[in-house]
């Protein structure tokens, strides 16, 4: 299945379920600022958690173009090393403000990853927050016990986005990428081995995370999900990681053209190969918003992003600019 099939399929799969489709917004938030870009689908919608003034659609779901590259959501160290991190991604998801909860919200993403990806069952595991039974109980209509495992706040309590604002507990559902791949026979969801990937994160917001630490209920509680498309077009093309996917096959491609090295024959030069594809889409979109290289902010983070393009392009003997 092409990338664009999944975005559709996503989608029209929500629509069908009375959400409204609603475009992505930019990646510089246009009235939010505390954070530096959109890391994330929720971002738009912040305030719609948190205050009861009158919303035009209880539902909604968006393809969203996003970066995690300065701030605290920043990702860009673990670029090239794992193979399903990216400065700039999309993200599917889907929200409720006030309206359904934790058991819609799970029976759809089940029914979505079953009858409409059509991934087996058995390969699916999640997680979930170790204080929220109730999630588990709603798991366990679908999975066994085995394969619905209790993390930590560190990993399944979500946001908020920057340093305050929504947040909330989440569950996570992962694809086991075979036991050969993991670091032990005991291996499981939470482990950055990297057999266990994680595709799909459903927060459910239910608390506002003030500057003291406190976190106050939200006026309005709902459904958060994200979906990174880079890493379900992983999946369903059954790509060694998110790179040897459409999305980024292309631009891999064109590097070859321009360094004369091969992706595929030498091991050693793929995390340069993919930290330049993953950043020369991250600055085409950044400077498509008008962020222009600087010494500070959004500026800083383009220059940092250009730069480290810029050496990784040096490690593939590339000795002339190429990132135009
Ligand atoms: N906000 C959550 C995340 O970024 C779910 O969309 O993972």
């Amino acid at each position: 299945m092409k990338s664009y099939e999944i975005r559709h399929l996503y989608l029209d799969f929500f629509k069908e379920k009375g959400h409204s489709v609603v475009p992505g917004s930019g990646l510089i938030p246009f009235d939010d600022p505390t954070l530096l870009f959109t890391s994330a689908g929720m971002v738009q919608f912040k305030k719609f958690w948190a205050t009861d003034t009158p919303l035009s659609y209880p539902r909604a779901t968006t393809c969203q173009k996003c970066l995690r590259a300065g701030g605290k959501d920043s990702d860009i160290d673990k670029i090239g090393i794992t193979g399903r991190h990216h400065t700039f991604f999309e993200m599917l998801g889907n929200f409720s403000f006030g309206d359904y909860f934790k058991k819609e919200a799970i029976e759809w993403a089940w029914e979505f990853v079953l009858e409409h990806l059509k991934i087996p069952a058995g390969y699916i595991w999640v997680s979930y927050y170790e204080k929220d039974d109730e999630t588990k109980e709603i798991w366990k209509k679908f999975l066994p016990v085995e394969r619905i495992v209790p993390l930590s706040d560190k990993d399944n309590f979500w946001g908020p986005a920057g340093e305050t604002g929504v947040c909330g507990p989440c569950t996570e559902l992962y694809i086991d990428t075979g036991i050969k791949k993991g670091c032990s026979s005991g291996c499981r969801p939470g482990c950055e081995c990297g057999r266990f990937l994680e595709f799909w994160n459903l927060v459910f917001p239910q608390y506002d995370k003030q500057t003291d630490g406190t976190l106050l209920p939200l006026k309005r509680r709902g459904v958060d999900t994200g979906m990174g498309l880079e890493r379900i077009t992983r999946i369903m093309q059954n790509a060694p990681s998110n790179y040897e996917t459409d999305l980024f096959l292309p631009i891999i491609k064109k590097i070859e053209d321009i360094s004369g090295c091969s992706y595929d024959k030498d091991e050693k030069k793929k995390p340069s190969f993919r930290i330049t594809a993953d950043h020369i889409r991250a600055a085409v979109f950044l400077i498509d918003e008008n962020v222009l290289p600087s010494n500070e902010g959004r500026g800083y983070v383009l220059r940092r992003i250009i730069r480290r393009a810029e050496m990784a392009g040096a490690d593939l003997d590339i000795k002339e600019p190429f990132l135009h």
